[in-house]
């Protein structure tokens, strides 16, 4: 079997909050998640490594938030959550995040998902979570959601980067941490202080520290790899 054929179902990647103990949060990053039914009672499943913390902590705590990862995210927030356990270390201290029902959603999500497990199944490596959502809304994050199958083929080199220079420096990326404070004492995103641009063809949102109009002509989309041209400016 080639498992690359399944990163081409279409489906994204989240970041699961779940409680630790009091005033402490565990989770992990998650791909295996699908909405279920519609309607008035929207059903989500999560398929859950068994041996991970996460796990346990869905198992105890019966709920847990989904945080939607952006096409943007910072390849550091997919290393932090899923290449370590929250056995040790505490992954939320590590990025910008606030309180919402009492759990933990990323600052940069393009949405957010509470849900109440309702039933479970063994399935031997993973459990399979079948969740009530009893919240749902979107962020303040105007980027498209990640595309597990466009992580997989153009962010993981990153995510193992970013990690790397986490061990080595034991610190998380500044610029982010400094894009937190921002938020946090302005009540304004960052994505609301500069101009956006967004690639057309993949939803891509610029956010780098040179301004985009500077960058060179040659410049490509890291996503999708369109050119410059494809960019339009986000109102
Ligand atoms: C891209 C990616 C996708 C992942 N998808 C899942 C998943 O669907 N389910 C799961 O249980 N773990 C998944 N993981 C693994 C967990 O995120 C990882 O094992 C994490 O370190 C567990 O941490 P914990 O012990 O704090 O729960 C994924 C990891 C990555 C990097």
């Amino acid at each position: 079997m080639d498992s690359a054929a399944l990163w081409k179902l279409s489906y994204g990647l989240y970041v699961v909050g779940v409680k630790k103990q009091e005033g402490q949060f565990g989770g992990s990053v998650v791909d295996a998640v699908a909405q279920t039914a519609a309607g008035d009672r929207p059903v989500l499943v999560l398929s859950s490594m068994t041996n991970n913390l996460t796990n346990t902590l869905i198992k105890k705590e019966e709920q847990f938030m989904l945080s939607v990862l952006p096409a943007n995210v910072d390849p550091f927030i997919v290393a932090n959550f899923g290449f370590q356990s929250a056995r040790d270390v505490d992954k939320w201290a590590n990025v910008p995040y606030s309180l919402k029902n009492g759990l933990p959603v990323l600052d940069c999500t393009v949405a957010f998902i509470h849900c109440k497990v309702v039933e479970s199944k063994e399935l031997g490596t993973h459990t399979l979570f079948i969740c009530e959502i009893i919240d749902a809304q979107n962020g303040e994050n105007i980027a498209k959601p990640l595309v597990y199958a466009d992580y997989q083929e153009n962010m993981k080199d990153s995510a193992m980067e970013a990690f790397k220079q986490f061990k080595e420096t034991d610190k998380p990326p500044a610029k982010k941490t400094e894009a937190s404070k921002q938020s946090k004492e302005t009540g304004k995103s960052p994505a609301e202080k500069k101009a956006q641009w967004r690639c057309s063809m993949c939803g891509y949102v610029y956010d780098g520290e040179t301004p985009f109009e500077e960058l060179p002509d040659d410049w490509a989309c890291p996503l999708c790899g369109f050119g410059k041209d494809t960019f339009e400016k986000v109102e």
